[in-house]
């Protein structure tokens, strides 16, 4: 029996502007992880998927199922046409909460086929596999969740271009609170960009301004200036707010904290719903903690981005 895991994520600063070509970070989250389990035995290939109660049989699965769909590359980039094996698949990630759990599933599959096999498959290979199924989940992903959970460790990320990480001077904590509602990040969007096409001038204006958020808080972040990431964070949300991806859900768990004294807060992912991040310190964690279950949050994640 073998069994890889992959963490899940969040971006700490510029989603949507990332889709079009503006930098974003993101990070690892390690206290939520996608397990992939293979056993050996059986006929052919079959894939369980514990959270959505599937059981998938992998030469009768569509050409578009995502779970198939990475076991069918996987095995091909690893040269093997045919096995009898049992992959279970089993998440502690909220599904379409913006924290990745499609991207970790997939990475973890990837990897525990790669042990299955005695294979090593590099970063850029994992990252590249799963990037294809993340555009059945997406339509048109930017790589960045792909990117930051197959390297597993802090990113800043332009589509396109060599994954950059970085150091982070200084530790920080940040609190991520459940909406509890699916955050749909494909309708998200693609209302994104059709707002873009009717409005291309004002969009593109508002991605630049995301983008250079971004920018800012990567040189916060090498400086060790936590102080200024609220702030940042705080623009980012005014920001994300104007692109329509915000919900009275978010609002209310991002004043939530900031009320608790959080120094900054805003939506994670896609938005309409998932999750939302607060800037939190050792003095003030708890209390977030506590008003953003208050305030309805359906689970809190506290993580140290390191
Ligand atoms: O909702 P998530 O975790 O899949 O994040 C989506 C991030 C977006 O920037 C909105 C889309 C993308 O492909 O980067």
């Amino acid at each position: 029996m073998i069994t890889a895991s992959a963490p899940g994520k969040i971006i700490l600063f510029g989603e949507h502007a990332v889709v079009y070509g503006r930098p974003a970070i993101a990070a690892p989250v390690t206290q939520v992880q996608a397990t992939a389990t293979i056993r050996p035995g059986g006929h052919g290939i079959i894939i369980q998927a514990i959270d959505t109660h599937e059981t998938i049989a992998l030469d009768r699965a569509g050409p578009n199922h995502p779970l198939a769909a990475i076991v069918r590359s996987t095995l091909k980039h690893l040269g093997i046409f045919t096995a009898d094996l049992s992959i279970t698949v089993r998440s502690t990630i909220p599904i379409a909460s913006g924290l990745g759990s499609g991207a970790a599933v997939s990475t973890a599959i990837v990897q525990a086929l790669a042990m299955w096999t005695n294979t090593a498959v590099d970063e850029a290979t994992v990252n590249a596999l799963v990037y294809e199924i993340e555009k059945l989940h997406h339509g048109t992903p930017s790589g960045i969740d792909n990117t930051v959970i197959a390297y597993n460790k802090p990113v800043y990320f332009i589509k396109g271009q060599p994954i950059q990480t970085f150091t982070v001077a200084c530790p920080f904590i940040v609190a991520i609170g459940n909406t509890g509602i699916a955050g749909p990040t494909k309708i998200a969007v693609g209302d994104v960009r059709k707002n873009w096409a009717a409005q291309r001038d004002q969009y593109e204006t508002w991605f630049d301004q995301i983008g250079a958020v971004a920018q800012a808080a990567r040189a916060a972040i090498e400086a060790g200036q936590i102080e200024r990431l609220g702030l940042l964070m705080d623009r980012n949300q005014e920001l994300l707010r104007a692109i329509t991806v915000s919900s009275p859900e978010l609002e209310r768990l991002i004043d939530a904290a900031k009320s608790a004294g959080a120094a900054g807060a805003k939506l994670v992912g896609g938005g309409r719903g998932g999750n939302m991040i607060a800037l939190v310190d050792e003095s003030n964690c708890d209390a977030v903690v506590a008003a953003l279950k208050d305030a309805g949050a359906t689970s809190v994640i506290v993580t140290t981005i390191q």
